[in-house]
């Protein structure tokens, strides 16, 4: 079986490793991929989202299944592309088409999904330029702090919150009226304020049936203590303490149910990962976001736990027989952490030399690549390394010990995480 893997971070690396575990030896192939899943297949120098070049991949390589790793692809379309394709439309792809990726792509959108199918979340309005006054105005009538969101795609960046009422009007006014987001920002969601603390749930979903699988925390955040610029991510657990059985529950019933009866409702035929980035605030469950993805670094701690062979998961999906698909949870915890290159998320340098690597550990490469046989980074996430225990602690101490070693000029890592827990 030939599966082709769009993306090219820690995700994808993580993927990769467990379908190469695989009993059923799957050739995997990886647009356009890193380091890392360079040594368990063959990665093809193309963009994910130029959707010719993804066809004639798939045709010269005669894939069999493709797995899309991140966002971008989604929302262009891919899905819709390669269904709507004169050879290669029987191929399955797990990952939504572009209507349901909308969840993703935009805000407003997701908004109104979960408004239409009673899904708890913070009440909201939007506003275009034509309706800035208005904007405005709403601002008075809600306390701080203000939660601003670029409706579309603005890589992790869209999203402000703003604890005074002057500021949070400058910067409506630049999002929609100066377009600060380019197009993500011609509209605008504002909405109400959630303190609580944040997890995140996937689900696994053919259109009819789902499996859900374990839950993770990560940390966005650049700082340590959680401060400073967001990030990709930095790191992540799982499981999550605090999501205990009966607040587990209401994730369930108020939320994954409601949603994938939404899908059906909506006849969005969504087949790939539901992504849920979710808040409890006192005991109660409430969406932020909707991603249509795995999350990165999520991955790294939640696909290790799962013990089912990925490609009959993946294939079960494409064949819509998830429903007699059990899921097999490691009950040990996993950690990662992220290193990344000095100045990230602002400015870094790429090309640095890096050593040090272990061959026992779990390391998963993100912006790797091989220059004149040297290992060197290539992106602002450089690696990840995941680590297991008897608790997310112990996890932490594993997932950090196996990066002692590991070096390039200018590497970063948070070396608090799991503070909070
Ligand atoms: P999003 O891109 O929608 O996930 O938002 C990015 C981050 O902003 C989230 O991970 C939260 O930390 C924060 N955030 C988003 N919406 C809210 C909200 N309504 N209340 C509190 N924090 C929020
Ligand atoms: N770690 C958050 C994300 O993948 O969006």
């Amino acid at each position: 079986m030939n599966i082709l893997i769009l993306g090219s971070g820690g995700r994808e690396h993580t993927f990769c490793y467990k379908l190469a575990k695989s009993p059923k030896k799957p050739k995997l192939f990886i647009a356009p991929g890193n380091a890392g899943t360079a040594q368990l297949g063959t990665n093809l120098p193309i963009d994910p989202t130029n959707l010719e070049a993804v066809a004639q991949a798939m045709t010269q390589h005669q894939i069999d299944l493709v797995v899309v790793g991140p966002e971008a692809p989604l929302v262009a379309g891919v899905h819709d592309f390669i269904a709507a394709h004169p050879t290669l439309g029987h191929i399955p792809v797990i990952g939504p088409k572009q209507e349901a990726a909308q969840l993703e792509g935009s805000k407003a959108y997701a908004k109104a999904f979960m408004e239409r199918h009673h899904i708890p979340t913070a009440p909201y309005k939007q506003f275009t330029a034509d309706t800035l006054a208005e904007g405005l105005a709403y601002l008075e009538t809600i306390p701080a702090p203000y939660v601003l969101k670029a409706d579309g795609l603005a890589a992790g960046k869209g999203v402000l919150i703003i604890h005074e009422l002057a500021e949070a009007k400058e910067a409506l006014t630049d999002m929609l009226a100066h377009k600060k987001f380019g197009a993500a920002s011609e509209q605008v969601v504002i909405e109400g304020f959630l303190d609580g603390i944040e997890l995140s749930c996937f689900v696994l979903t053919d259109g009819s049936g789902h499996v859900t699988f374990p839950f993770a925390k990560d940390y966005k955040r650049i700082g340590e203590g959680d401060t400073g610029l967001n990030t990709g991510g930095m790191g992540a657990v799982s499981p999550v303490p605090f999501n205990d059985p009966a607040f587990e529950q209401k994730i369930h019933d108020r939320i994954i149910t409601p949603t994938l009866e939404g899908f059906k409702k909506d006849k969005l035929d969504f087949v790939g990962f539901v992504f849920i980035g979710l808040i409890r605030v006192g005991d109660d469950p409430f969406v932020i976001e909707y991603n249509v993805r795995m999350g990165d670094p999520e991955t790294q701690v939640v696909l290790p736990r799962i013990e089912n062979d990925m490609v009959e998961l993946l294939s079960a999906t494409a064949e819509k027989r998830l429903n007699e698909v059990t899921l097999q949870i490691s009950s040990k915890a996993a950690a990662t952490v992220v290193a990344v290159s000095g100045g990230y998320p602002e400015a870094y340098e790429k090309g640095k030399e890096i050593t040090g690597i272990p061959n026992d550990a779990l390391i998963f490469h993100a912006g790797t690549t091989t220059n004149d046989g040297k290992l060197v980074t290539s992106g602002g996430r450089v690696l990840t390394s995941t680590g297991f225990g008897t608790d997310i602690h112990e996890a932490l101490t594993s997932a950090y010990g196996n990066l002692t070693n590991i070096s390039f000029e200018g590497m970063y890592f948070r070396k608090d995480l799991g503070f909070d827990l």
